[in-house]
């Protein structure tokens, strides 16, 4: 039996580092997106008393209404944006939203617009859903983000534009003035804007817009995994137009019946005081470390990297070093248990001059890897 060519997707080549530096005791995590902390106490408590005191059976396949309520408050608090909890769809990560999204909204052959270097889910889940990827070539003088002036280029009869702020891998943030100019233009054009707006909360300094700020009609995506610390609960969610979201019911009925139960009952406890005091002090930890390796690594002829706005990613230029991260990043992690991310997952025609460095590590980790790297490059 042979695959389908539509299920033929690159691998994720971080994984297989993150697999590789597993067995190694003194590895360094460079190479993964996943806070260092756990979920917040309050989610946790939250989570045993439903083990006990909830059915934890299948939910509303949207999700509970109080999480949605929970996340509409959240929604419309962070940014002044009305929000109805109508609008909310919970979904299985934001990874369960994209899969939803695209199929609720495109159809085989529509092209997709997006910036490489980016996530490299989005043109995998697209390829496997025969949609057409246009790749935005986004470099530093953007700061690795699209602009009006890159889909107006493209030449392409547009279906969607994706949209990631902060960004995974650059960590840039794209400016709210920007944001707003592709909202107006994509609302005039009939294109849906998708906004993967799962890293907010985690920034240092820059202003984080929301796409739906700028325009009704664009689609923000949410998740529990970056800032709530809740990786492996399997949590995220969309905010969308209200009169779409009858569709996403019946798709997520069929595609996931629902979300999980406990991590819903759970997370109810995440938007609390307490909890985000709690995850406030992991970010001025990543603050932290994310000023020491801005401050070391050109001390170490690793100097040329976006400027990491928000989330936890370096994205650092080796070209000088090698013409192929990947082999270079697998012999890093051989000779000195560092790993880092292959630039090849996130941008398919320059990758190999590039890796991603997650700062989502203690500083003492930081400091370890720094020692590890100067010995190792001399
Ligand atoms: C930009 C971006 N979007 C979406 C995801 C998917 O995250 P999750 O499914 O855990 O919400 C990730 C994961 O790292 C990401 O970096």
């Amino acid at each position: 039996m042979v695959p389908s060519p539509r299920g033929e997707v690159e691998p994720f080549r971080v994984m297989q580092i993150l697999g590789k530096a597993q067995q190694r005791e003194d590895a360094l995590l460079l190479c993964v997106g996943q806070p260092r902390a756990g979920a917040p106490g309050p989610v946790l408590a939250a989570a045993s008393e439903a083990l006990v005191g909830a059915s934890l059976g299948y939910t509303a396949t949207l999700g509970l209404p109080e999480l949605r309520a929970a996340i509409a408050r959240w929604h419309a608090h962070t940014y002044g944006t009305p929000t109805r909890a109508e609008q909310v769809v919970v979904t299985t990560g934001s990874s369960g939203g994209f899969v939803a999204a695209f199929l609720a909204l495109l159809s085989p052959g529509d092209a997709v617009a997006l910036a490489r270097p980016g996530y490299p889910a989005y043109r995998n889940t697209l390829h496997a859903l025969g949609a057409e990827v246009v790749e935005l070539d986004c470099g530093p003088e953007t700061r690795y983000q699209p602009t009006v002036e890159h889909l107006e280029a493209c030449g392409r009869e547009l279906k969607m534009v994706i949209v990631t702020s902060p960004d995974n891998p650059t960590g840039t943030i794209i400016d709210p003035a920007e944001l707003q100019r592709i909202a107006r233009w994509c609302e005039r054009r009939d294109v849906v804007l998708l906004s993967d707006e799962i890293y907010h909360g985690i920034s240092y300094g820059q202003t984080t817009a929301t796409a739906r700020q700028f325009s009704p009609e664009a689609i923000t995506v949410g998740s529990m995994s970056k800032f709530f610390c809740m990786t492996g609960w399997r949590l995220g969610w969309l905010i969308m137009p209200e009169h779409l979201v009858e569709t996403f019911d019946n798709l997520q009925a069929n595609l996931a019946l629902c979300p999980p139960a406990i991590a819903q009952h759970a997370a109810l406890a995440a938007f609390t005081p307490d909890s985000l005091s709690e995850l406030r002090s992991h970010v001025r930890e990543y603050a932290e470390t994310r000023d020491y390796l801005t401050a070391e690594l050109p001390k170490l002829g690793l100097g040329s990297f976006a400027p990491p706005d928000g989330g936890f990613y370096l994205w650092v230029d080796v070209s000088h070093l090698t013409d192929d991260s990947e082999a270079w990043a697998a012999d890093l992690l051989e000779e000195t248990g560092v790993a880092v991310a292959p630039g090849k997952d996130f941008d398919t025609t320059s990758g190999h001059k590039f890796i991603r460095i997650s700062f989502c590590i203690s500083l003492e980790q930081a400091r370890q890897a720094v020692v590890r790297l100067a010995e190792w490059l001399g």
